[in-house]
């Protein structure tokens, strides 16, 4: 009898738990116009290209470029016998984990390096042959996010990673060597190109490098440059000069990049990196005359769509709403940022309570090299926590190093996920697609696409995944950054 009596406990107990949880679900954050609800394979990237036909049969904005995602079927890089298993997608999906990680360790130094107790030792102090100022301006992270552009005369076309946190546009001249992983692609020879020029190294273009970030140095008169990154990668080379075709129309004589003749580390091969970084080296700032800095982009949410990444101003594309752009006065290389006045954080439709000095001491920037968005240990505390009540409903599952909150979805067709907004100091407060709230390793890990900073005094990121379907407009001269739902469609 006592056996059957904890038996029936054991049932009516539930059910009240049950009764309990159905109770909970009224709360505001759980309605539907809180929540998203997706299929899961909506996901995961799809086997073949679907591309986007924005900006395809625009006149308005005439610079618009093709965003694809390196490794997915809308890139000429994939190749399509290889069959993607589930630990090759979640080895992939660790390694870009790690790159992004060393990428803000960057970043987080860049901040600090006027620092003196620099706490990350610079690579580039001990390795490199000439002495050079002790500062690391360069990030590279996962080559994602790929544009096409055409470089010399002829024009060869080049597939650049496109980086807002880094100013010098590079390319690879030379093959892959020592160190570096095997070749894939094309590499930028500049003696077949009868517009390419050595900068002297008495010139301003050059002296002014470590004005950006760079180390600079000479040999014989001509100017060398060097782009350092934290983990070891760097891009080693001769500054020079050469023709940029961005489009038919847009062409740029005398622009000013690095051939890369020493290429290390993370770069894995890549064709090279477009700077839309702030400072004077950007491609920004060298082709303001013609666009005003003025460019927007739209990154796809998956591998097996595309975007755009527009230059000049084009009329705003609808709904598109604006935030101050904040310049950090912590250095000069940090100023090359996009800094942003975040001052909270919605999920499910309410804002969570952080103390809005929470954000204003560490700081913000908009990042589109960084995949992961990053917060002051603080608020992304604060997020998981919401966030994972909200998830009650579904199965945590083991982490990875940078996500501590993932859930096991297989077997199911949708899932639901609560709707989670940025909100900045200026009143703009910024949904953010379904598809940039969860960061899928595999269907049986699918994780919240944030992570925490370990001190609150580092500067947070607003990584790729977050702005995922998003347009983003840089309007620099107007000193605003704006964003707007549906850029991809
Ligand atoms: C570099 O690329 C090769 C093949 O393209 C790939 O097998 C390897 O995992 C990549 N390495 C990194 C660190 O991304
Ligand atoms: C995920 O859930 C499925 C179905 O419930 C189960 O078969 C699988 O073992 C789980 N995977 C992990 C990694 O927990
Ligand atoms: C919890 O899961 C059930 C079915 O598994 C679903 O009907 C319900 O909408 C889910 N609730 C939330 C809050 O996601």
């Amino acid at each position: 009898m006592g056996f059957f009596s904890v038996f029936l406990c054991l049932i009516l107990c539930s059910f009240e738990n049950g009764f309990a949880l159905a109770a909970r679900d009224t709360k505001p954050h759980l309605l539907p116009h809180t929540t998203h609800t997706v299929e899961v394979n909506s996901l995961l990237p799809a086997t073949t290209c679907s591309p986007s036909t924005k900006g395809h049969n625009s006149n308005k904005a005439p610079s618009v470029l093709k965003v694809v995602h390196k490794h997915g079927p809308c890139s000429k890089f994939h190749k399509s016998s290889k069959t993607s298993t589930t630990t090759s997608d979640e080895k992939y999906h660790a390694q870009i984990l790690k790159q992004d990680q060393a990428r803000v360790n960057s970043i987080h130094s860049r901040l600090h390096h006027n620092n003196n107790n620099n706490r990350r030792k610079d690579p580039l102090t001990q390795s490199a042959a000439t002495t050079l100022p002790a500062k690391s301006g360069i990030v590279i992270g996962s080559p994602n996010y790929i544009v096409t552009v055409g470089l010399g005369t002829p024009a060869k076309q080049l597939s650049l990673v496109f980086d807002t946190g880094s100013d010098l546009t590079w390319t690879q001249c030379q093959p892959c060597a020592g160190s570096c992983y095997k070749q894939t692609e094309p590499i930028f020879d500049p003696s077949l190109s009868s517009s390419y020029k050595n900068i002297p190294c008495t010139t301003a273009a050059c002296t002014q490098l470590p004005s950006s970030g760079l180390k600079q140095s000479c040999s014989a008169s001509t100017c060398l440059y060097i782009a350092g990154y934290n983990d070891n990668s760097f891009s080693k080379g001769v500054f020079g000069s050469e023709k940029l075709t961005l489009t038919p129309t847009d062409v740029f004589e005398g622009f000013l990049f690095g051939c890369g003749l020493d290429n290390e580390g993370l770069f894995n091969g890549s064709a090279g990196l477009l700077g839309l970084g702030r400072s004077s080296i950007s491609l920004v700032e060298q082709t303001a005359n013609k666009y005003n800095r003025f460019f927007s982009y739209c990154l796809p949410s998956t591998s097996s769509s595309t975007g755009h990444l527009t230059f000049g101003d084009g009329g705003s594309p609808n709904g598109v709403k604006f935030t101050k752009l904040i310049t950090s006065s912590q250095s000069e290389s940090a100023a090359s940022l996009y800094g942003l006045g975040l001052s909270g954080i919605n999920v499910g439709g309410s804002q969570l309570s952080i103390a809005p000095s929470v954000f204003s001491s560490s700081g913000t920037i908009i990042d589109s090299g960084t995949v992961i968005t990053r917060l002051p240990a603080t608020a992304y505390a604060a997020l998981r926590g919401a966030f994972q009540e909200a998830m009650k409903n579904y199965t945590l599952t083991k982490g990875d190093p940078l996500l501590d909150t993932c859930y096991n979805f297989s077997g199911l067709n949708t899932v639901s996920y609560p709707k989670i907004a940025f909100v900045f100091g200026d009143g703009l407060t910024v949904d953010l697609d379904a598809t940039g709230i969860l960061f899928p390793i595999s269907p049986s890990q699918v994780c919240l696409a944030f992570a925490g900073n370990k001190d609150d005094s580092d500067v947070g990121v607003i990584g790729n995944v977050q702005q995922q379907r998003l347009e983003v407009v840089y309007d620099v001269a107007g000193g605003k950054v704006g964003f707007a739902p549906g850029g991809c469609d």
